[in-house]
């Protein structure tokens, strides 16, 4: 009986811990998200009115701050990552984000559809709990300009990314893959 009550206890915790974790992932995204598709109409209407060339600013500098305003707003860690970086200073994954990716790109190949792909867990950092948000951002049309086959980007453009990004590996991407991901780290 007495193992019966501690059972249905710890599945009770078990149960307000998930809903606690589907709280924690919708409020999340609904801070979080709302960047992205801001940096891809950015992109899109950059490229469109001044050219490849003139856009880099929109990766390299728009997409940062606006993650940065919303972490200042939210007081929550928020980056890009990819295990395959332009910018490795800034977009190295850490262990936990860099195992995330990788199952991304399983569960990719395995059919799910790469612009829902998300992960949201609590975790212990640095002797802390905290709650740990990801999901893929994916390759579109637009972002082959700068992130497409080498051989298919414009000479003058990757010149001028040759410039600032000596170890680019962030070239030979194809739309629909998984370019890399927003994170989220936040307190509890
Ligand atoms: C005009 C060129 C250009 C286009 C178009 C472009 N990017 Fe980038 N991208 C860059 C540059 C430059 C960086 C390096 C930014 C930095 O210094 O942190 C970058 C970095 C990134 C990163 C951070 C990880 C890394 O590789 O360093 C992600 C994620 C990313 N781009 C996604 C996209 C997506 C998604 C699109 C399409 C919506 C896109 N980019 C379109 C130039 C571009």
């Amino acid at each position: 009986m007495l193992r019966l009550a501690v059972l249905t206890v710890s599945l009770l915790a078990g149960a307000a811990q998930a809903e606690d974790l589907e709280a924690l992932k919708i409020d999340t995204r609904r801070n979080a998200l709302p960047v992205l598709p801001k940096v891809v109409g950015m992109m899109q209407e950059t490229v469109a009115a001044k050219g490849p060339v003139e856009a880099i600013p929109v990766c390299k500098e728009k997409a940062p701050q606006l993650l940065k305003e919303q972490a200042a707003k939210t007081g929550w860690d928020m980056r890009r990552v990819s295990l395959r970086t332009r910018n490795p200073e800034r977009g190295t994954p850490d262990v936990w984000e860099a195992r995330q990716l990788a199952d991304f790109n399983i569960r990719a190949a395995n059919g799910e559809k790469v612009e829902t792909l998300e992960t949201g867990e609590i975790v212990t950092d640095n002797g802390k709990q905290v709650y740990r948000y990801i999901r893929a951002i994916p390759v579109g049309e637009v972002c082959l300009t700068c992130h497409g086959p080498a051989d298919k980007v414009d000479g003058s453009l990757r010149s001028q990314l040759a410039k600032s990004y000596p170890h680019d590996t962030a070239f030979g991407y194809e739309r629909g893959q998984i370019r890399g991901a927003l994170t989220v780290k936040r307190p509890l």
